[in-house]
């Protein structure tokens, strides 16, 4: 045996166990101190192995010695052990804690487009008097976009400068100038009479700028049925103007040209909201339904007769709330649409 007696090397050996133990914080250190001093390697397991070379006589006094100091080792351990569980057990929740009284974080969340909700609001007045919403293609036939709206072949807005036509060359394939094929269209599917309105998107080879964009939106009216007179089209369009402008908002008609109408007219609206005080703005045209049309959409003009009118929806957006520039529509900029009160 060494110069210090086995009462001092287990002694010793008790008291860096000790040591280790207490500084241990993390369960991960607490293994690390069990290994060094309470594994077959440690100090006092080494001992215990010696025993073997002491005296018989020796044998029992040392080896309930070195029991002693394992013992109290182990104690140590497992009272440590329990300790250390706990904080961290307690430091995990803290971790994990949820302020369940905090205010949540909202996520934006995708609203509708004004002009879409302008759309609704328009085709609402119409429904509440019992008309029907039509919808046409966005990619339609020359023949519904312009012949059978009575547009001559050479008329001015057939040309490639005005119209977007679809490849390949001679597929009589246009995106609709207007709205106003939908009109043929209801004619040729629907039972008689017809009152429809029709709001979509429609195509021109415009440059943008504050007033145009190439891309837009209209909303087309028809009304087809026995004695429908130009008395009906001002009384109906006059009570658009007031379902959206208010009860003093009032409208005149122009005299003007349309293929498709006869006689045709432009719509003003005048409301006291207007931008720069009351003016009369121009909203859109109207008209009664040409006899033509009725005849290329197989209705008997002895029989059936009635009016049209279409408005844009981005024009009627701007002077509705005074917009000055109308590409502010069509950039995509939630600011734009939360001034409409819109929650985004
Ligand atoms: N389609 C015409 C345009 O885009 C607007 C229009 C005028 C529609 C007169 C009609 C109408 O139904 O009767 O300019």
């Amino acid at each position: 045996m060494s110069t210090f007696t086995l009462a001092e090397q287990v002694e010793a050996a008790v008291e860096q166990a000790l040591h280790d133990i207490a500084a241990a914080t993390t369960s991960a250190q607490l293994q690390q101190a069990k290994a060094d001093h309470n594994g077959p390697s440690s100090p006092l397991a080494k001992l215990n192995a010696s025993l073997k070379e002491l005296a018989p006589e020796f044998r029992k006094e040392a080896g309930a010695m070195i029991g002693g100091g394992r013992k109290r080792v182990g104690q140590a351990l497992s009272e440590r052990t329990e300790i250390v569980a706990e904080q961290e057990a307690r430091a995990k929740l803290e971790a994990e804690r949820i302020d369940v009284t905090a205010l949540p974080q909202r996520r934006q969340q995708g609203a509708r487009h004004p002009l879409t909700m302008l759309q609704d609001e328009m085709s609402d007045v119409f429904v509440g008097m019992g008309w029907e919403i039509a919808e046409g293609p966005q990619v339609e036939h020359e023949w519904f976009n312009f012949d059978a709206l009575n547009v001559d072949p050479d008329h001015p807005a057939r040309s490639e400068s005005d119209t977007f036509y679809v490849e390949p060359e001679g597929s009589h394939l246009v995106l609709r100038t207007q709205t106003s094929p939908v009109q043929i269209r209801s004619l040729l599917t629907r039972d008689l009479p017809v009152y429809i309105v029709s709001p979509g998107r429609v195509f021109r080879t415009d440059d943008i700028d504050a007033t145009h964009l190439p891309v837009f939106t209209q909303i087309e009216g028809l009304a087809i049925d026995r004695d429908l007179t130009m008395a009906h089209l001002r009384g109906t369009l006059e009570h658009l103007a007031r379902a959206m402008f208010g009860a003093d908002a009032r409208i005149r008609l122009r005299n003007n040209h349309f293929p498709f109408t006869e006689p045709s007219a432009e719509m003003d609206v005048w409301h006291p909201g207007m931008r720069g005080g009351p003016r009369w703005v121009e909203w859109g045209g109207c008209g009664m339904v040409n006899p033509n049309v009725l005849r290329a959409a197989g209705v008997d003009p002895e029989e059936y007769q009635g009016f049209a009118f279409g408005m844009g929806i981005e024009r009627s957006l701007q002077f509705r709330y005074q917009l000055s520039d109308m590409r502010d529509m069509i950039e995509g900029d939630v600011r734009f649409s939360q001034q409409f009160g819109m929650v985004i």
